[in-house]
């Protein structure tokens, strides 16, 4: 949803500036600029399209100086062109403006500025900030970007320069993340951490209603009334490697093949003994007896892994789980009261209606609690307790190891319910957590044997020109099938449906027919042989199978066309291996396809806007 970067220090600003941009691209990418102060004067280079288009310029004439601001657009208000990318200026092209968020009341704004003469040069709702700050610019730009702000509603993470003041950076904070790497003798202002690696692990965390003040002697965090906020760094414990592709074609297939690490960072250190260790949840074992229900809002890919956890959660703890898409749950006015257990899974943690929701559960009285992947992000600030995911910066735009990532972490969380509530036998329980154990190489084995995924590259090579697919699975092969189908039409453009199999008969086999391939998820369960029934069902109206089953199951070849083997687990774990033979064939197609898997059109990474 937009990134934006800011740079103050020693060197020349606009290569750092473009460099730190491409950690922020998977943000938005329809356009991009840069602002950079040179001898009392803005220089700005936009471009519409993908960072390169704007490297290709930078490369011919680069701005000089050694301050500057920059930006990687996904529209909301203005269609992409170099008219709408940012940064955007003042009439007297003495304010530069970068903004990550939404200014709502733009369109008043826009009028009175208009009417007392102010030009405008885009469509965008971030330029009335350019000319506000510019209404109110005596000589001090703090005050002036202050009082602008009094006149935002909305939400923006945005930094401003200008020329009079050739060594300051204003920058501020609501609802949009902003954080400023640390370097020596050198700053730089990031929506998120893996645009700063390269340079620092030493990260200042911004807040709601705060500005930051950047300058050649260090960085000032001020509330909006002018008062000094103190505030500690934080370490950051990703290494600069994780944001780079080695030697892999795509983040996304890198990342699909960190799985294995992602699993084993995650339960590090959360096991001891055959005991789930969680005390990072910050629940008492008399919050934890009095749950009587458990809330799970999330969205995209993250909601898919609720959805798996609500069938552990259910089987192993049997509290009853509703879960629900952050975007409905906030809107739909749900019963939660102090007794309910709220949790909210974002891999970015920034995730606008996910923290909506997550907010409105607080209000409410619930326990909430965070499974995100981005220390400091918003949603695990504000959340009671919060379970990191450790599966290092995703930079695909399609969640692969997050969404692994999530599951195990909620695995976990089921489990340490259930211990405390002993609503499993002690030897259900050690099985389940010895298993959980043994999933990093039950992972890394199904990425490792390369006769399955052959055969995921002949079933997409085969298969890559269709133009609909469905995805069926039961029980935790539903939010599975749901995945799959969402992978695939994320990054191939193909239209895909995820069903749950027995509601195949409700409306769905109206669409089978030759060319409609079906994904059955039929690993081992107490819903194997109803999957086995739906696939015959649609084997008898002439659809291509392909099955993902467990090893060694003798009886699916003879229902399925073809058949993906992935290493036999217990049912509820299967989730985690039955995805990833649909990750890699969605990546497979897409690939024939020529798509651009890492950066797919019109999706952010980050939805940080409603
Ligand atoms: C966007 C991304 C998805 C992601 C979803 C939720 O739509 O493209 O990959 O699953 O947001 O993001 P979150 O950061 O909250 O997990």
């Amino acid at each position: 949803m937009c990134g934006i970067v800011g740079y103050l220090g020693r060197q020349e600003a606009g290569p750092i500036l473009l460099n730190n941009l491409r950690g922020l691209e998977y943000r938005g990418y329809d356009s991009a600029g840069v602002a950079v102060l040179d001898s009392g004067r803005i220089d700005v280079v936009r471009r519409l399209g993908k960072l390169a288009i704007l490297e290709e310029a930078l490369e011919k004439e680069c701005p000089v100086g050694t301050v500057g601001i920059g930006h990687t657009r996904w529209a909301t208000h203005g269609a992409p062109s170099e008219r709408n990318a940012h940064p955007h200026l003042d009439c007297k092209e003495q304010i530069a403006v970068v903004h990550n968020g939404i200014i709502e009341n733009y369109h008043p704004l826009k009028e009175e500025l208009i009417r007392r003469g102010h030009t405008f040069n885009s469509d965008t709702d971030t330029e009335v900030l350019a000319h506000l700050i510019e209404m109110y610019y005596t000589d001090d730009l703090e005050e002036a970007v202050r009082t602008a702000l009094t006149r935002i509603e909305g939400s923006y993470a945005l930094a401003v320069v200008c020329p009079e003041h050739p060594d300051l950076i204003v920058a501020a904070r609501k609802d949009s993340p902003l954080i400023v790497g640390l370097g020596k003798d050198e700053y730089f202002l990031a929506s998120d951490i893996p645009a700063v690696l390269a340079h620092t692990k030493d990260v200042l965390v911004v807040e709601d209603n705060e500005m930051v003040l950047v300058t050649p002697t260090g960085v000032v965090l001020k509330g909006l009334d002018g008062t000094v906020i103190e505030r500690e760094p934080i370490k950051v414990t990703w290494d600069a490697g994780a944001a780079e592709k080695s030697g892999y074609d795509d983040f996304m297939l890198k990342e699909i093949f960190e799985q294995p690490t992602a699993i084993r960072e995650t339960m590090r250190g959360r096991v001891d003994n055959g005991k789930i260790i969680l005390d990072e949840l910050r629940m008492t074992e008399a919050d934890i007896k009095r749950i009587d229900k458990v809330f799970i809002v999330a969205c995209g890919t993250s909601y898919h892994a609720g959805m798996v956890a609500k069938y552990a959660i259910e089987s192993w703890v049997r509290v009853p789980v509703e879960i629900d898409i952050a975007s409905e749950f906030r809107y739909r006015n749900p019963i939660l009261d102090d007794k309910t257990l709220m949790i909210a899974v974002s891999q970015s943690g920034e995730t606008a209606d996910t923290l909506a929701g997550m907010r409105y559960a607080r209000e409410q009285g619930a326990k909430t609690m965070a499974i995100t992947n981005v220390v400091g992000s918003t949603i695990s600030r504000e959340a009671d307790g919060v379970l990191y995911t450790h599966a290092g910066p995703e930079i695909g735009v399609a969640a692969t190891k997050t969404l692994i990532a999530q599951m195990i972490a909620l695995y976990l969380i089921s489990l340490y319910l259930s211990t405390i509530r002993r609503s499993l036998s002690v030897e259900d329980e050690a099985e389940i957590v010895d298993e959980l154990f043994r999933m990093d190489e039950i992972v890394q084995g199904l990425l490792d044997d390369t006769r399955q995924i052959a055969l995921m590259r002949e079933y997409a090579d085969k298969h890559a020109g269709k133009s609909d697919f469905l995805f069926i699975g039961r029980s935790v092969g539903y939010p599975v099938a749901l995945e799959g189908a969402l992978k695939l039409k994320e990054i191939s453009y193909i239209h895909a449906e995820g069903y749950a199999a027995g509601e195949l008969k409700h409306g769905p086999i109206a669409l089978v027919e030759e060319s409609v391939p079906i994904v059955a998820v039929a690993t081992e369960g107490h819903v194997y042989d109803k999957v086995i029934s739906n696939i015959m069902e649609v084997k008898a109206r002439d659809a291509n199978v392909l099955a993902i089953a467990s090893a060694d199951d003798s009886q699916i070849a003879k229902h399925a066309d073809e058949v993906i083997y992935v290493p036999r687990t217990s049912e509820i774990l299967s989730a985690v291996p039955a995805v990833v033979p649909l990750q890699l064939i969605s990546y497979y197609i897409a690939k024939k396809r020529g798509c651009n898997v890492d950066q797919p059109r019109n999706l952010a990474k980050s939805v940080t806007v409603e």
